[in-house]
């Protein structure tokens, strides 16, 4: 399996790929932690981050590409791999699908992790109190005043990748307000309807066939950002009759959970009914 995380600064993506990373077998490729190492080595590509990662800009584009393209070459990325932080920009996302092409591979989901504005700093300052308590270094981006540049940075660059990821149906958004388990769980969802999770264990356990329809119902309230990228991937591709593989079955799957939370509550009802009548019957014999 091979996904990208998108997001903005302290949107979860770390911590999802962390959590992506034990469930799947999968390595986590983070630009920002091979930079940060490189920085800590001050090897060459390192001495040259540094700086601009501690403004809050973006490492030059052919620097993460030449990163990424050694990367995805190690053996332990054979399996597959998470990129989390990269692509940042279009030119970035352009070299990926020439990489990939050439070493004819494919990617098998982009998920965005859409979180309020508001919430990040917040998040960050949490994050490094934490650091700091455990007796580590703070990241030096992380101040408030940084992270209003790496927000613009986002914005600028890596924003429009939403577009491009959603012009090549390939983008699927989670709400990343909720609770970190419940991002995990959503992301485990769209990656067992594209179904190319569909045969771990882990996966199956994700979606919401087999649960009670109590949780497929809050699943399928809380399906609602996957609905709305299907909805705008259905937008984006009227001009193409081909809708995607991916986007389709998210959209089925986002559909299919309230209806069957209403099948199995019907079941349920029927079922009672049923032993009531039986508890008549028996009372009229006697
Ligand atoms: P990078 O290290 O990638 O940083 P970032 O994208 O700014 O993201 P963060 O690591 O800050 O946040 P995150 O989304 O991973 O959130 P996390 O899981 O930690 O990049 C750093 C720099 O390197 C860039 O600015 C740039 O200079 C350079 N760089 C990197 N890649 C590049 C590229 N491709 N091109 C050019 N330059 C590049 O979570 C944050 C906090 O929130 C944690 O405390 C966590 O516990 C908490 N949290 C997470 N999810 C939730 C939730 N659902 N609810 C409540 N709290 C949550």
């Amino acid at each position: 399996m091979r996904l990208i995380l998108l997001g903005p600064p302290g949107s979860g993506k770390g911590t999802q790929a962390q959590r992506l990373v034990q469930r799947y077998g999968i390595v986590q490729l983070s630009t920002g932690d091979m930079l940060r190492a490189a920085v800590a080595a001050q090897t060459p590509i390192g001495l040259k981050a540094k700086d601009i990662m501690a403004a809050g800009g973006l490492v030059p584009d052919d620097v993460v590409v030449g990163i990424i393209a050694d990367r995805i070459e190690q053996p332990d990325a054979v399996n597959g791999f998470i990129l989390d932080g990269f692509p940042r920009t279009v030119p970035q996302a352009e070299a990926l699908d020439a990489l990939l092409k050439q070493k004819q591979m494919t990617l098998d989901a982009v998920i965005e992790l859409r979180v309020n504005e508001g919430v990040l700093l917040e998040r960050v300052e949490r994050r490094a109190a934490e650091t700091r308590a455990r007796g580590e270094a703070v990241r030096p981006d992380d101040t408030p005043e940084v992270l209003t540049k790496r927000l613009a940075s986002y914005r600028d660059q890596t924003e429009p990748l939403i577009h491009y990821y959603s012009d090549h149906r390939m983008l699927a958004t989670v709400d990343g307000m909720m609770p970190i388990e419940e991002v995990t769980e959503e992301i485990g969802r769209i990656l067992a309807a594209v179904g190319r999770a569909g045969g771990t264990r882990s996966a199956k356990k994700a979606t919401s066939a087999k649960r009670s329809p109590k949780a497929a119902k809050k699943t399928a309230k809380k399906a609602a950002p996957v609905k709305k990228s299907a909805k705008a991937a259905k937008k984006a591709s009227k001009s193409s009759k081909k809708a995607p593989k991916m986007v389709k079955s998210a959209r089925k799957s986002a559909k299919k959970a309230p209806k069957k939370a209403s099948k199995a509550a019907a079941r349920v009802s029927k079922g009672t009914r049923k032993t009531s009548a039986k508890a008549a019957k028996k009372r009229a014999k006697r």
